[in-house]
């Protein structure tokens, strides 16, 4: 009998409880009034008497332990009981919460598709103020002072905030990306081969063709014999990774302060295949870009020797692009924010 309660007593020891069911499983054989316990004391009275005094205390004892385990088991099941039930019972027949990730701007998206395309023939990413003195913007680009785009009613001005009394100030936000240009070529000897992707601000009035603020990517590449038949293969390359294939592509004379000679980039409508459509008013071409040959007097505003070194330029809006490829046709979409416009870019 001795052996018998040694043997429960390391039971007892070694049981493990974690819900209640197991908890009352303890009960049933230890503690109720069907369990081995009280079985023992039944067969005490088969114990020799010399014996029984012994039995009866080991018994004792044997209940008592059995006892404390079971009220430090009932606390602890009780705890659990408790913790569990703060956290609301999952029902596994609920459909699932849809997976709301955000989506990508429809502006990102093409930004970087455009870098993408360049990085692979070369170009690195620059970036640079976009509040800029006039030197950066205009001067140095060889805006003669009297140029139209430098009028108050292009150019967003910003004022000094210091009490100075020089309170005219030459600086401004910038209109085009250009700047970086001439601030890459002030600081690096060519090549220089960089696309300047960023925010542009012009005094625009808010529509669907115009906007104040608006994203470029310009881009430039100066080094020994670089020439017009350099400039073209990288935009026609830009063109075919870009846009659908088949797509045509025509370079027109144009004129920019900064380059010269300047070519426009028309590319053949996206929207209507070059049949003609509003967007392209008709003609079945849309300009996407302004290029030309670095001015040699550009160049040599920042330092570089233009009998050296020649160079081209481009510059295009991502906003343009982005309608191209996506037909978005108001410019004003892209700055409301309206989750139904930008849901249509999931996944891209
Ligand atoms: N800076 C011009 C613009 O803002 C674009 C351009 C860049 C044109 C480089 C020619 C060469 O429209």
């Amino acid at each position: 009998m001795l052996d018998r309660v040694k043997d429960l007593h390391q039971e007892i020891e070694h049981y493990v409880i974690n819900s209640p069911e197991q908890l009352e499983q303890f009960r049933m054989r230890f503690i109720s009034r069907k369990g081995v316990i009280t079985e023992l004391f039944e067969g005490l009275k088969h114990v020799p008497q010399a014996d029984r005094r012994a039995v009866g205390q080991e018994l004792n004892g044997l209940k008592n332990f059995a006892q404390e385990r079971f009220e430090s088991f009932s606390q602890l099941v009780d705890e659990q009981q408790a913790a569990s039930k703060s956290v609301a019972p999952v029902d596994l027949t609920l459909p699932s919460i849809p997976n709301l990730t955000g989506t990508q701007h429809p502006l990102t998206l093409v930004r970087q598709r455009i870098i993408q395309i360049f990085e692979r023939i070369g170009f690195n990413v620059a970036d640079g103020p976009e509040i800029e003195s006039d030197w950066y913007n205009f001067g140095a680009l060889n805006f003669p002072d009297n140029h139209p785009a430098r009028d108050m009613q292009d150019t967003f001005f910003v004022e000094k905030a210091s009490a100075d009394t020089d309170v005219s100030s030459d600086m401004l936000l910038r209109t085009h990306t250009s700047n970086v240009q001439i601030r890459l070529m002030e600081r690096q000897k060519p090549p220089i081969r960089s696309i300047m992707p960023g925010r542009v601000y012009r005094n625009e009035t808010i529509s669907a063709r115009a906007h104040c603020m608006f994203h470029q990517v310009e881009g430039i590449y100066i080094d020994r014999n670089v020439g017009f038949k350099d400039l073209k293969d990288t935009l026609y390359h830009f063109v075919k990774e870009m846009f659908e294939p088949g797509t045509l592509i025509r370079f027109r004379p144009s004129y920019f302060p900064f380059t010269e000679p300047s070519a426009e980039i028309d590319i053949s409508c996206q929207i209507c295949g070059g049949k003609g459509c509003n967007i392209c008013k008709h003609s079945g071409w849309v300009e996407i870009a302004g290029s030309g040959m670095v001015d040699p007097q550009v160049i040599a505003n920042c330092g570089i020797d233009p009998e050296e070194y020649t160079g081209f330029a481009f510059g295009m809006g991502i906003e343009r692009i982005t309608q191209l490829k996506y037909v978005v046709n108001d410019l004003r979409l892209y700055t409301e924010n309206d989750v139904r416009f930008l849901r249509q870019f999931e996944g891209l």
